[in-house]
């Protein structure tokens, strides 16, 4: 299989039709619960910790109500019906195979716009707390914004209750393409509240996660996985979601030990295995830098699509053929484009964030990965950027023209084989 992508002009892709963009602020526009739990709507880093740490449980109570959920949902997507459900669902959201991972304070809003004028054709929202979102509107109206065009999207949880999930999942469901449940996480802090990568040690609660949502949502479940050291519990846990409900797969080829993305390759024969034992939609995940892992990918793996994160990060305009000087500087066949550099994508994603306002420290981490290079030539200016306690979009601006002033520049690289394809019929091979 040879994947096309559509070359995007650096100018053409947005229509600063501010209307257009309307921010959907789920607090102010769809969300009126008051918590009455934390009446103040204060979210701390404390309610990190108390998140999701109560054992889920199944009391008899509990077992009714599900009982009473399945006979509901009797009939409704089964077997076959439920895995065509699943193609029919991604067929028509076009099959969308450049797709921007799940990241804590990074795939908020105004990121996903940047990396979708780019060329990402889908993208999910950072992982949310199903239990803080369901009790705290402060916590929804700052982590989850939306607009019409943030489409198609996966709203993604971690949870380790069902009734809490599909709380959660219920408020964002007309927002999206898909509720995510994160599997993956292998931080300290996942491990602490029993959640992500943590439930792989739980998988009949995990089962239970797929299947509450699946059979009470209207949207798909998709979830993201992370792989076992031995090769079949990765395909028994994989199949084993599929018969939950799961609609799509994502899987980050690496175990729960594995944390360091630099250090631990990805193993895309895993995916490659999961992807032939299971009938629904696999995206592939990890280790994709540029244009070429995301051919090798999908062409090693069989995968449907591919997530990428990292080297999103520094790089929004990986998925339109961009590449950073690490994997373009002196390689054949790779050139400088000279029409865009991460100076110009930052100042893009700043003027996102004029339209699409989320929290500094989402802003501070994103110009520290743009940034990054240009910082280590420059580190004065780093060090003048850290000492701001308060920022502003003025001085992120002129952060950018000092840079520039200084003498940094840094250029993104394309491959040769883009200006001759683009000339003949606007795709590349
Ligand atoms: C800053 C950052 C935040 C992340 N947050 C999440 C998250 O919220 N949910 C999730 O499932 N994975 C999260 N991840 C993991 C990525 O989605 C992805 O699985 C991992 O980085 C491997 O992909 P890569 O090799 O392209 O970086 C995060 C990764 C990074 C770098």
């Amino acid at each position: 299989m040879r994947f096309k992508f559509k070359l995007l002009s650096t100018n053409s892709l947005f229509n600063h039709n501010t209307s257009l963009y309307k921010n959907l602020s789920m607090a102010t526009q769809t969300l009126n619960t008051s918590s009455t739990q934390n009446p103040n709507n204060e979210f701390n880093d404390d309610d990190d910790d108390r998140l999701c740490s109560a054992a889920a449980t199944t009391s008899q109570e509990g077992e009714a109500t599900q009982l009473f959920e399945l006979k509901r949902a009797n009939g409704y997507l089964k077997g076959e019906s439920r895995i065509e459900r699943a193609w029919a669902h991604w067929k028509k959201l076009g099959e969308p195979k450049l797709i921007v991972a799940p990241m804590v304070d990074n795939s908020e809003l105004p990121f996903r716009m940047l990396c979708r004028k780019y060329g990402a054709e889908a993208a999910y929202t950072p992982m949310l707390h199903s239990r803080i979102f369901t009790e705290t509107d402060k916590y929804r109206s700052l982590e989850f914004t939306t607009c019409k065009e943030d489409r198609p999207l996966f709203v993604q949880f971690c949870a380790n209750d069902p009734d809490i999930l599909l709380e959660a999942a219920r408020r964002v469901e007309p927002y999206c393409d898909y509720v995510d449940i994160n599997l993956g996480c292998p931080q300290r802090i996942a491990r602490r509240g029993n959640y992500g990568a943590f439930l792989m040690d739980n998988l009949p609660l995990v089962k239970s996660l797929v299947e509450k949502l699946a059979n009470n949502l209207n949207v798909p479940v998709s979830c993201k996985i992370r792989v076992f050291p031995n090769l079949q519990d990765t395909l028994s846990y994989a199949k084993m979601l599929e018969e939950a409900g799961c609609s799509l797969l994502a899987v980050h080829g690496r175990t729960r030990d594995e944390k360091d993305g630099k250090k631990f390759r990805a193993n895309w024969e895993a995916i490659k295995a999961v992807r032939n034992v299971v009938r629904i939609p696999v995206l592939a995940n990890g280790d994709i830098r540029h244009m070429d892992d995301v051919q090798n990918c999908l062409d090693e793996t069989g995968a449907d699509g591919v997530l990428s994160a990292e080297s999103l990060l520094e790089n929004p305009a990986l998925f339109a053929g961009y590449r950073t000087a690490e994997w373009g500087l002196g390689s054949a066949g790779i050139r400088e484009d000279g029409k865009l550099d991460q100076a110009e994508l930052l100042k893009e994603y700043l003027e996102l964030c004029e339209r699409y306002p989320v929290p500094w420290r989402m802003i501070r981490s994103h110009v520290h990965k743009m940034l990054g290079e240009w910082f280590k030539i420059q580190p004065s200016v780093r060090e003048d950027f850290n000492k701001q306690s308060k920022l502003t979009f003025e001085f992120l601006y002129d952060l950018v023209n000092r840079l520039r002033e200084l003498g940094v520049s840094i250029p993104l690289y394309v491959k040769e084989i883009r200006e001759a394809a683009a000339s003949s019929n606007g795709h590349v091979a």
